[in-house]
């Protein structure tokens, strides 16, 4: 019977986080990142850059934004490149997620 409820909170939890855009948590994680920007935004052009959590992490210093192409590249407006410039929330979502050492959360 515990089960039985652990299965029906998880369905409603889960089927509500996938119907809305949800706000990036504060410090932001891997998971949100990869789906709010990553897929979305960089995908198409970084294909293997940003495969994995290991190709993306291979563009950060953990801990230190302004010393990480990710976060440089997007904030200068360069990246996407030929597109739409990161939203300040965006980009507040990669600076928090750098600064809390980039973790594969
Ligand atoms: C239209 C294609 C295109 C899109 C979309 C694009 N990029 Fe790039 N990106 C490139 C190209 C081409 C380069 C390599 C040339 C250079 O370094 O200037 C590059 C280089 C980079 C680099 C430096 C590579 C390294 O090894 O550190 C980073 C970081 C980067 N992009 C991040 C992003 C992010 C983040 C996004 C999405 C918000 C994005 N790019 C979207 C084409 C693109």
């Amino acid at each position: 019977m515990k089960m039985m409820f652990a299965l029906i909170c998880f369905a409603a939890i889960s089927g509500t986080a996938s119907a809305d855009v949800v706000a990036a948590p504060n410090p932001a994680t891997y998971t949100w990142i990869n789906a709010n920007i990553i897929q979305p935004k960089c995908i198409g052009c970084h294909k293997k850059l940003f495969k994995t959590y290991d190709s993306l992490v291979g563009t950060v210093k953990a801990g230190r934004p302004q010393d990480s192409n990710l976060y440089k590249m997007t904030k200068s407006g360069m990246m996407p490149e030929n597109g739409e410039a990161l939203t300040d929330a965006e980009l507040n979502a990669i600076q928090s997620w750098i600064a809390d050492g980039a973790k594969n959360n």
